[in-house]
């Protein structure tokens, strides 16, 4: 039976009698896609309890009206994490998470030279790291389990799991794709259905350019307003706007002959 938590003092209540079970956490901000499910998956496979929070988290968007225009379908979320046998769902509002509604205290990453989600999303990474230290220790995992999709979070996370020597291991899970290509993501729902065709041609420029400038030029031929395209940790990342909804993915290098072999 799935139970919902509203209040981060309630679920700590709880908490207290799941002692000596292992526990998985997927955190989330809502609006759940086959993405999101591969990681419950994989969680409820690999822990006795598995917790799920949703929490659109105010202090990791830069532009207010990605904030306000963030899609939200509760009742289709809670459905799909009931299906797939999530033990607790964390709901907590803002102000359990943000006390004072500001940031009294922020975990700032290296920033001495910004670079892809850091320079074109300023505090971006700074909103996504002190939510997630805040859920990790409201939950006190074992594991918790992020996307490959984001990939310079699930970086900057690992990173600063290990640098505070947090308890919880960080469990990087591949990319769930469309048919098309089109990388699994919250955003996509914002697309027109002609644009979400389009959108599937971020995957197809990354897996077959020669280089970044490449992709970047076969993106722009497209209408894509592209903000990088740049090679790191042996993958290619790409953030682009199609029809003034941003969208970001990325493969391994690794990956790419394989691809480009494909008929
Ligand atoms: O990837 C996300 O959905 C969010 O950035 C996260 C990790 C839940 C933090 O708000």
């Amino acid at each position: 039976l799935t139970q919902i938590w509203n209040t981060v003092a309630a679920w700590r209540d709880h908490r207290r009698t799941l002692a000596g079970r292992t526990i998985g956490f997927v955190p989330t901000m809502g609006a759940l896609h086959r993405g999101h499910a591969s990681l419950v998956e994989r969680c409820r496979r690999e822990n006795e309890i598995v917790v799920v929070s949703i929490f659109v988290n105010p202090t990791q968007f830069n532009d207010p009206k990605d904030l306000e225009r963030y899609p939200r379908t509760l009742d289709e979320d809670l459905a799909l994490l009931e299906s797939l046998h999530t033990d607790d769902i964390l709901m907590p509002p803002v102000s359990d998470l943000y006390p004072d509604n500001v940031d009294r205290h922020r975990v700032e990453p290296d920033s001495r030279s910004p670079e892809m989600e850091g320079l074109y999303r300023p505090g971006y990474l700074q909103g996504v790291l002190t939510v997630v230290l805040k859920l990790l220790n409201i939950v006190e995992a074992d594991r918790a389990y992020f996307g490959e999709k984001d990939y310079q979070q699930l970086k900057v996370i690992t990173d600063m799991v290990q640098d505070f020597f947090l308890s919880t291991k960080i469990i990087p899970c591949p990319t769930v794709r469309e048919h098309s290509g089109l990388a699994e993501s919250s955003r996509n729902k914002l697309l027109s259905a002609e644009s979400r065709q389009k959108a599937a041609q971020l995957f197809r420029a990354l897996s077959t350019a020669a280089n970044p400038a490449e992709a970047r030029a076969i993106l722009e031929v497209q209408g894509f307003a592209v903000e990088y395209v740049e090679e790191r940790w042996g993958r290619r990342l790409v953030a682009a706007f199609l029809d003034g909804v941003r969208l970001i993915d990325n493969i391994s290098l690794d990956s790419r002959p394989d691809y480009a072999s494909r008929p």
